[in-house]
């Protein structure tokens, strides 16, 4: 297919910035992307990925290698040199629920600064809905007006772990835009997407954001619930969501029970959107109660791990995966963090697992002789324990021997929070199993 190649400049090399930068660089087009942090924008230079990503280093390698995708520290020299500039700088919580736009604003400021023609300045962080008006607004104020620009909303839909894929192959692709010009523009750079391409107002494009994330996690609670309620009647959760989401107005995505969501995006996000809401004087208490219940999940992934070991002073766990879902490194508010800060608060011994999340996990609970250590494989971390825990769905835990695993630990105990292992089968080879709203497995009493 051929391409015509823009000059895009990316302001922000987090995990939205990265992606974006790497992707419309290798779909032909020529990318600036910029960060503040040297040190980041050395290792890039370098071909080193900031972020576990699969596929994101060697696209990132190829493009550097033709010189489409540069990297610098010197966002003027970015601006000035692209016709598209996206922001994508981080958007984090405030304590109260809402969003720091901060870096949003400060970023705007400096494009104002150094604008030398026409520009489209295309927001891609989650934001709440205005921001756009806010960036356009503060780019006209602080260069007087002096240069034509517009704004648009680009949100973007990827998912950690299959990232650019994501990118690569969406569903769909939202552009909210104020000009024939912007949407033209954009519509040039999707061209080489083969999806429905949604062109909105601005607040629509932002408001779509902020609802999809908070939907699929309203999903999440919604079957989190209903597997409380096959706990507590026998009923099978993997059996339920499969017949609600063969009905196609539900759908079978996000319904997998478990310890609920985590990572950068739905728990901020549900936050925020609740917050808008509140600020718009629209009763969304729906939306709280979906952030609540994903708190409730560790309270009920505790007590069941009292369950099954009673007293947990002194008694040494093992905890398989700790990123917030598997194919990441990210721990950012997986359920992990307070789910070892809890077994830590009861006096459990914790040997500790992740393909990934390992060095990031221990600058939040570093190693601590006889309370906390790190493992290099499941099968470490599982000798002499007494319980296994299992907070991430890896691939590789699906295929552990489980005889061997059994013959490791002192007692034969599997607390799944993720539903990994079949509860039949987990009763064949002699385990203590209690998976989420499945039939749990007692051997002993
Ligand atoms: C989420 C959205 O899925 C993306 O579309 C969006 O672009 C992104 O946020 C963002 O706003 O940047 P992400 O946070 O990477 O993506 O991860 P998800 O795959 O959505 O998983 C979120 C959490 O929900 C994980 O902790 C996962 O374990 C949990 N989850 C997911 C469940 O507990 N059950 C499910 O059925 C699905």
């Amino acid at each position: 297919m051929e391409i015509d190649s823009q000059r895009i400049c990316i302001i922000g090399t987090g995990y939205v910035g990265l992606v974006t930068a790497t992707c419309f660089a290798e779909l032909g087009n020529h990318v600036i992307a910029v960060d503040k942090d040297r040190s980041k924008i050395e290792k890039l230079r370098d071909g080193v990925c900031s972020i576990y990503e699969p596929g994101l280093e060697e696209l990132l390698q190829d493009n550097l290698k033709v010189k489409r995708l540069i990297f610098t520290d010197d966002v003027s020299y970015g601006i000035k040199g692209s016709q598209i500039i996206f922001i994508c700088v981080g958007t984090p919580p405030l304590s109260d629920g809402g969003t720091d736009l901060s870096q949003v604003e400060g970023v705007s400021r400096v494009i104002a600064e150094s604008i030398n023609g026409y520009k489209l300045v295309v927001e891609k962080s989650t934001v709440p809905v205005k921001t756009a008006q806010w960036i356009k607004r503060t780019i006209s104020l602080y260069n007087g007006n002096s240069q034509k620009i517009d704004v648009a909303s680009n949100p973007e839909f990827l998912k950690e772990g299959s990232a650019v894929e994501d990118f690569m192959h969406p569903d769909r692709v939202v552009i909210g835009v104020e000009s024939e010009k912007a949407k033209e523009m954009l519509l040039d750079l999707y061209k080489p997407f083969n999806c429905p391409i949604l062109v909105t107002d601005l607040s629509t494009a932002e408001i779509i954001k902020h609802a999809s994330n908070s939907f699929l996690a309203m999903k999440i609670s919604f079957i989190n619930m209903i597997a409380d309620l096959c706990e507590r009647t026998g009923a099978d959760i993997k059996m339920v969501a499969r017949g609600m989401g063969l009905d196609r107005r539900i759908g079978e995505e996000f319904l997998d029970a478990g310890i609920g969501y985590g990572g950068s995006c739905f728990p901020k996000d549900v936050k925020a959107f609740t917050r808008i809401a509140e600020e718009l004087k629209v009763n969304f208490n729906l939306l709280k109660e979906v952030d609540d219940i994903n708190k409730r999940r560790i309270d009920s992934f505790i007590s069941r791990v009292k369950e099954a070991l009673w007293v947990l002073s002194g008694k040494t766990v093992a905890v398989l995966g700790l990123s917030f879902k598997p194919n990441t490194d990210d721990i950012r508010e997986a359920p992990s963090m307070g789910i070892v800060g809890r077994l830590l608060e009861e006096g459990a011994r914790l040997n500790l697992y992740d393909p990934k999340a390992t060095d990031n996990m221990k600058e939040v609970f570093p190693p601590c002789e006889g309370r906390l250590s790190y493992f290099n494989s499941p099968s470490w971390a599982c000798s002499g324990v007494e319980a296994v825990l299992i907070l991430t769905e890896w691939n590789e835990f699906y295929e552990l021997d489980l005889r061997k695993l059994k013959k490791l630990m002192k007692t034969p105990i599997i607390i799944d929070g993720r539903n990994v292992f079949n509860p039949d089968d987990m009763e064949g080879l002699g385990f203590e199993y209690y998976p989420v709203g499945r039939k749990s497995v007692r051997n002993y009493y």
